[in-house]
Formats: C-alpha cells, sequence, structure tokens
C-alpha cells in the first residue's frame, strides 16, 4: 500500500495545502481559497476533540468540543459574557426553526443569553443529564483566517441552572461546535458564506502525538489522499435527542455488509448491519465516542475471532483493561507502518469490493507498560445503532463527508504514506 504512487498523492496533496493556506494568509483581502481550514486538538484527558474559535466584540476565544451530530454551535455566554456585535433572532423571523420556543428575560440591562422575544435554541451536550433552554443569536465568529460576520448559533446563560451543561467535556471547554447535515452546523453556514461545495473533512490527531489535525470546509484542498468512497446513507427516523414525528437523522450512516478480520467474516445476525422502520441498526460514525461500539451480539463474536487470529500469530494473551476485553502482550507482537502488526479488520461496504481497513494503529490501543488492547467496546445488547464508529478508529484517516453526492470519502491510514493528521497543518 505504502507504494511510490501514494507517496506521490501525498506530496501533491501537501503542495497544494501549502499554496491554498498562503492564499489565506492574515494580510490577504478576501479569503480566495478553496477550503476553510480549522485545526483541531486532541484532549487527552477526555480524548474529545475540540478547536479554538472567536466570537463576538471583543472577541471571545473558545475552546469548542467538536460533534459529528451537533446541530449547530453552543457556548456558553454567562453572567461575565456580553458582546456589542450580538443579534438575537427575534421569534417568528425566517432565521428561526418553525418548531423553537420563544424565550424572554427580565434582567436588565439586556445581553446575549437574556434578550426578550427571542428564538429558542436548545443547547445539548451528550454528557448532560438534561437538555437546556438556550437562545439563538447573530455574531461574528473568527477562525484562525478570517471573520465571519452574522453567524448563527445557540447560547445559554449556565448561571442560571443548577447543573452544569458543560458536564463530562474538555475541562477548557465553553460549548460545542455541531457538524450534522443541518442549516445551522458550521460546514453549511461557512459553505454558504463563502460560496463552497456543501462538504468538509476531517482529520482527527491521534493520541499519540501532541499535534493538531485538521477540518477542511469546503472538502480537502486536492481530493488524490481519498482513495475509496461509499454511500452515506440517511437513516429515516431522527436519532437527535429531540424533533418532530417524521423527521430522518441528521447523523452521518454508511452501509456496513459484513465485519472480516484476516479476510474471515466475523458471524452474527446479519440484520443488525441494516436499519429497520424503527431507525434502530445501521452504522454511523461519532466523534463524542473514543472507541468504536459494537452491539453486544456482535462484540462477542468480533473479540472472539480476533484473539483466535491473534493467537495464530503467536501473539500472546493477558488480562483484560476495562472497558476493553481482548489484551495481549505487547513484545509478542511486531511493528509496521501503519502500528502493531495485528489481524487487519475490514468493514466491508455496500458498495461491491469496497472496504475501510482498519490497521494496529486505529484497532488498538496502548493501556500501559508491554499492554496493548483491541480498542472497541461493547455497546450493550440493545443499542439505537448496531456500530458507532469512534475516534480512535478516525485517527490519521482523511475522511470528507460530500453532502452534495452524499458519499463519504476516505483515505485508509495516512501512517501507510508515512503521514499523519498533523502533518496536515498550515
Ligand atoms: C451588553 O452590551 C450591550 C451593548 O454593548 C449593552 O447595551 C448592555 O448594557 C450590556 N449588558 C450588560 C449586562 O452589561
Ligand atoms: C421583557 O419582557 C417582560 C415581560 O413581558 C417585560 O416585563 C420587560 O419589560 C421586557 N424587557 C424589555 C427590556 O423590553
Ligand atoms: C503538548 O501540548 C501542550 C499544550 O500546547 C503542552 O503544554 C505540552 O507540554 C505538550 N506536550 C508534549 C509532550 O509535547
Ligand atoms: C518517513 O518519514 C521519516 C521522517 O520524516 C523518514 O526518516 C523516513 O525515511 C520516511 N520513510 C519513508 C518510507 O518514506
Amino acid at each position: 500500500m505504502a507504494n511510490s504512487s501514494s507517496l506521490h498523492f501525498f506530496l501533491l496533496f501537501i503542495a497544494l495545502f501549502s499554496v491554498s493556506s498562503l492564499s489565506a494568509a492574515p494580510d490577504a483581502p478576501k479569503p480566495k481559497t478553496q477550503s476553510i481550514i480549522i485545526p483541531v486538538k486532541k484532549d487527552p484527558a477526555t480524548n474529545q476533540y475540540y478547536s479554538s474559535l472567536g466570537i463576538g466584540t471583543p472577541r471571545h476565544d473558545m475552546d469548542l468540543v467538536i460533534d459529528l451530530a451537533g446541530e449547530h454551535l453552543w457556548y456558553n455566554c454567562d453572567t461575565g459574557y456580553n458582546s456589542s456585535s450580538y443579534i438575537p433572532v427575534a421569534c417568528g423571523s425566517k432565521q428561526c426553526p418553525e418548531s423553537s420556543p420563544c424565550v424572554g428575560c427580565n434582567n436588565f440591562p439586556l445581553k446575549p443569553g437574556c434578550t426578550n422575544n427571542t428564538c429558542g435554541l436548545d443547547v445539548f451536550n451528550p454528557f448532560a443529564e438534561f437538555i437546556f433552554s438556550g437562545d439563538m443569536g447573530d455574531d461574528v465568529l473568527f477562525l484562525p483566517q478570517m471573520e465571519v460576520p452574522h453567524f448563527l448559533s445557540g447560547c445559554s446563560d449556565g448561571d442560571r441552572f443548577s447543573s452544569s451543561f458543560l458536564v463530562g467535556l474538555v475541562k477548557s471547554a465553553r460549548g460545542m461546535v455541531g457538524l450534522a447535515r443541518t442549516e445551522l452546523a458550521l460546514q453549511t453556514q461557512l459553505s454558504s458564506a463563502f460560496n463552497l461545495p456543501n462538504k468538509f473533512s476531517l482529520c482527527l490527531p491521534s493520541s499519540k502525538e501532541n499535534g493538531s489535525g485538521n477540518i477542511f470546509i469546503g472538502g480537502v484542498p486536492n481530493q488524490k489522499p481519498l482513495h475509496f468512497s461509499t454511500p452515506l446513507v440517511i437513516n429515516p427516523v431522527s436519532t437527535a435527542p429531540s424533533f418532530s414525528e417524521g423527521e430522518p437523522s441528521d447523523e452521518y450512516f454508511i452501509g456496513v455488509k459484513s465485519i472480516k478480520i484476516d479476510g474471515k467474516v466475523v458471524n452474527f445476525k446479519r440484520s443488525l448491519l441494516s436499519i429497520d422502520e424503527k431507525g434502530n441498526g445501521g452504522t454511523k460514525i461519532s466523534t463524542m465516542k473514543p472507541y468504536t461500539e459494537l452491539h453486544s451480539n456482535i462484540y462477542k463474536s468480533f473479540v472472539r475471532q480476533f484473539v483466535k487470529q491473534a493467537a495464530d500469530r503467536k501473539i500472546k494473551r493477558v488480562a483484560s483493561v476495562a472497558p476493553f476485553e481482548a489484551c495481549f502482550d505487547a513484545k509478542t507482537i511486531g511493528r509496521t507502518i501503519a502500528g502493531p502488526a495485528v489481524p487487519a479488520i475490514d468493514l466491508e461496504l455496500q458498495n461491491e469490493g469496497v472496504k475501510w481497513r482498519i490497521y494496529g494503529a486505529n484497532s488498538m490501543v496502548e493501556t500501559g507498560k508491554n499492554v496493548v488492547c483491541l480498542g472497541f467496546v461493547d455497546g450493550g445488547k440493545s443499542p439505537r445503532t448496531s456500530v458507532v464508529i469512534g475516534g480512535h478508529q478516525l485517527e490519521d484517516n482523511v475522511l470528507e463527508f460530500d453532502l452534495v453526492s452524499s458519499k463519504l470519502g476516505f483515505s485508509s491510514s495516512l501512517l501507510l504514506q508515512n503521514a499523519s493528521c498533523s502533518s496536515f497543518r498550515g
């Protein structure tokens, strides 16, 4: 795989990438870019990914956790926060979604998070116990290389609630930024403001490196690293915490039709991989799950088969380390350019012959001295979605969510090309 043509593709990619970042240099008048680049960091304590963006006047820089399932950007506009460029979105205005409640506030003077006749926008953090109410506002958003006027987001005054809506997030986070298939998602607003194609790419940095990855709004500058593609599947039933009847899911599902380990099919009830009429089952991609979660029935067979095929390679099993079940003595495992030399995991996709191969760097997690574990976890007996592909399996891979042609383009491990998401930094 790491042949000279893929290396060549990669170098070409880097070259074009440099050109696009030069054209967006700070003193350039207008962002004449083919894509907008937003750096992404990984927090080792939570395994979450976040970006630092600025909002309001004066500019407030804040860390926002990246959520592929998030429907909009939201932040904490607590007592100490104010912004003179903030415009509350009025109830019933064309920007206000029809289903939104109308919120008010009696305090004076008014500020973001406390205005009358304002369109409500939920503040949802998957770790919090409740969905909190927030306000929809229009304010300036600062990206590393440009300003975006009239960006729509939600904010809520965290001081008004007895429990925190920031619970479980990266310690420095003040909110979240959503990349779901919605009108208010970051990529949708930016693509429309800058006339870019409605697509975005994610390159998540790995735990090992202290580096940073990127989100490319408008897609990666050069398509060459995207060797594979598969249709994005629409789940007909919403998977959001609150929704109206008949709404499809705005998360990203793909059609996995079987799982193989070193070429051998893992046995489990195949229907778990399809989406039923209630929207249960199937496979989605999540940035809020650190490790891929498999329905219990899939997980059991998957682990059993991986352990057996690892044993065939003379890899020695050791005691489990929670939350992982299959752990091994690292001294009995060889190294490859793409991580530990363990059995390869293939997600066979619905389009014939296309597979997503997961190599050692993405399948294994180092849990201690000389111990590595199969980095997949048991998703329980009746999860809403049977396979949730998590962050560890996405790192150092380029993924492009193309919402124009409804396709997911992917690179497989960049490590095969002697690269990583950190090497894409502008
Ligand atoms: C917030 O800023 C606005 C506009 O600059 C000002 O009118 C308002 O009084 C400020 N609110 C607070 C609570 O300081
Ligand atoms: C906001 O609405 C409340 C309730 O209708 C009203 O008492 C208050 O005066 C309003 N505040 C402003 C600044 O308009
Ligand atoms: C990683 O980055 C953080 C923040 O930039 C820094 O404080 C820390 O020293 C770095 N760690 C390593 C191992 O480079
Ligand atoms: C990979 O990169 C390293 C450091 O950048 C370099 O020393 C090494 O020769 C490269 N290997 C290949 C196969 O290109």
